[in-house]
């Protein structure tokens, strides 16, 4: 995700404003840029495309000189990375700049509003809106300025602002997205994370949601939404600075699973419908889902296994034939697909070369395609067309071990077969809001199905010696199962395999013997006791069970499992985006116990761009 700083002072801005992007360059970035108070009140912008080396060349090149500036590194979510797109983002006068954190949701309307005023849009960014607002809204006072202005920002933010009118003052403010002040001998500064603040103090203060702060000579100064100041004891860092870049985590793999509730909501939130069966995210039309024959599904590793979860989905939500391919077998195959079917890549970093192959040949031959993706202007983003791309809101995912973009590819492909089955009135009115209400409530439910981590914790410290390790389940819960046992394999180096619990007995039973372990997926309540008999062949031949199941089906794993982890229920369509999490952690679990690398495993890179 994007990291802002800010600093005023007594020191040049700019060297303390390219450590903090440097400090922050962990959570990933593809632009960055500075804007610098110079004297006589003058704004100075720099910003460049690519790593921050790009923004120290130009920097050298076009130096600026000052005591208080802002500076950002930009995930995109908005525009493709550029120049242009890169933060700070000014109004048109260059009096106002401001860096931004998050996403708004309401740009488009008051980007219209604000054009209407006389506004001139330079950039594609959600962002840009904020800077023209500020300004059209400007009187005499920032903060007062922010107070009207934040209420008409729907979404999230963390915004650093400067205003050459102010030429004394750096103001911040947040919601959603964090942001860190903090004040030392004569220093103000601001961050989206501690790393960034560390070199220059470790007693910091985090602003809560709808505050805003004003940071000048004196000190800090912190109010609310309606203007009344705050006070806010400072925090003392005791981490050191590899740790708070993991934002205290021991890995990025685990930071990445505790993200996962604020990624589903980031991917969910801007595409909540605001009329019933409207679905302005979707580049398929009414007619075309009506007249749509199929849809293929194609990707690699995990990515693939979310569009299993999604085949599942959309053929019993939209009763609409899907087929799901591994994008290295797919393009090899002569496959069958035409102009009436839907083909849909999937990939987070948009860059896998198998995955980007296949997407060449499908509009080779045709098909309509679509791109499911986390990476903003990537190449399959390009190939496929912005139109006809759904971003996942999941940030950049630092481990290799895909976890956050799995997640929100699953809620995407659930997302997709809900609109589809609206679309095509497989489903009733009434069914289509209980799975939105459902997906809206994920977030919280998902937060407290992160409770289980010290129950896996446990568990893997005494199962972490295993050999082989079966995954099972039934329906989604056996997609999920794919997932899991990828996840374990990955990080862990332990055999791990996936099937359909009702398969097993057809020949991979010979394995089990006394010690084996099988985990067990159980979240889809009509496929309950055919799984629990399956479970029972699995336990009479001496193997344990560690069960991933929901709240209301823990009793019936009493006696057969070793182990019952429960996650809250939830509807049986959006339960294995919940049950995940345990699996999850409990790779994450086995690996530390086993002191594997887990953020960077043997032999594996994040993005494979070579077949
Ligand atoms: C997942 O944990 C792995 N890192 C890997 O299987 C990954 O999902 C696969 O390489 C696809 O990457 P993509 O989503 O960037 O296309």
């Amino acid at each position: 995700m994007c990291g802002i700083v800010g600093y005023i002072g007594k020191q040049p801005a700019v060297p303390v404003l390219m450590d903090g992007l440097e400090k922050l360059s962990y959570r990933g970035y593809d632009s960055a840029g500075i804007a610098v108070m110079e004297e006589h009140h003058h704004i100075n912008v720099r910003k460049a495309k690519g790593k921050l080396e790009n923004l120290r060349s130009l920097l050298v090149k076009s130096p600026v000189a000052g005591c208080m500036g802002i500076g950002h590194t930009r995930w995109a979510t908005h525009g493709e990375p550029n120049d242009l797109n890169a933060h700070p983002h000014t109004d048109v006068q260059g009096g106002i700049a401001v860096v931004h954190n998050g996403i708004i949701e309401n740009h488009e309307a008051l980007r219209r509003y604000l054009t209407a005023q006389g506004a001139v849009f330079v950039s594609q960014t959600d962002t840009e809106v904020i800077a023209h607002l500020l300004k059209y809204l400007y009187c005499g006072d920032m903060k007062e300025t922010l107070l009207k202005a934040l209420p008409m920002l729907e979404g999230s933010y963390a915004l650093g602002v400067i205003c050459d009118a102010e030429s004394d003052a750096l103001y911040c403010a947040r919601n959603d997205s964090p942001l860190v002040v903090a004040w030392e001998d004569g220093n103000g500064y601001l961050a989206s994370d501690i790393p960034a603040l560390l070199a220059h103090t470790r007693d910091v203060i985090f602003l809560e949601d709808k505050q805003i702060a004003r940071l000048d000579a004196n000190g800090i100064a912190v109010c609310d939404a309606y203007g009344n100041p705050c006070y806010h004891e400072p925090f003392h860092v005791e981490w050191d600075l590899d740790c708070a870049e993991k934002g205290g985590y021991a890995h990025y793999m685990l930071k990445e699973i505790h993200e996962q509730p604020e990624a589903l909501q980031k991917t969910y939130a801007p595409r909540r419908p605001h009329l019933p069966g409207e679905y302005r995210w979707l580049p398929v039309s009414l007619s075309e889902a009506q007249s749509l024959r199929k849809i293929s599904i194609v990707a690699c590793g995990s990515a693939y296994h979310a569009g299993v979860v999604g085949k599942y989905a959309i053929e019993r939500l939209a009763r609409l034939p899907v087929e799901v391919d591994i994008a290295s077998e797919y393009r090899y195959r002569d496959p069958v697909i035409g102009p009436q079917e839907l083909f849909v890549a999937i990939s987070q970093s948009g860059e896998t070369a198998d995955t980007l192959a296949a997407l060449r040949e499908a509009k080779r031959r045709g098909a309509r395609v679509l791109v499911i993706c986390n990476v903003v202007g990537s190449t399959m983003t390009r190939e496929a067309g912005e139109s006809n791309t759904l971003y996942t809101y999941a940030g950049p995912e630092i481990a290799v071990a895909s976890t956050k973009a799995y997640m929100t590819q699953t809620e995407m492909m659930l997302m997709l077969a809900i609109a589809l089955g609206d679309l095509r009135g497989t489903l009733s009115r009434s069914r289509v809001e209980e799975l939105l209400k459902g997906l809206e409530q994920l977030p919280v439910l998902a937060e407290k199905t992160l409770q289980a981590e010290e129950m896996l914790q446990r568990f893997a410290s005494l199962a972490s010696q295993k050999k082989h390790v079966f995954f099972v389940g039934r329906g989604m819960d056996y997609a999920l199962s794919m997932e899991a046992a990828l996840k374990l394999k990955e990080v862990s180096y332990i055999f791990s395999e996936a099937y359909a619990a009702g398969e097993l007995k057809h020949g991979p039973i010979a394995l089990l013997k006394p010690g084996r372990l099988v985990v067990a997926t159980i979240t889809q309540s009509g496929l309950l006791e055919k799984t629990l008999s399956n479970l029972r062949e699995v336990t009479a031949r001496g193997a344990s069970v560690l069960a991933i199941c929901r709240e209301s089906l823990a009793q019936k794993l009493e006696g057969i499992a070793q182990q019952i982890i429960a996650i809250p229920d939830t509807d049986d369509w959006l339960a294995p985006l919940l049950a995940v999490i345990p699996l999850q952690l409990f790779a994450y679990s086995m690996a530390v116990v086993r002191g594997c690398d887990v953020d960077k495993p043997r032999n594996l890179a994040k993005s494979v761009t070579v077949e």
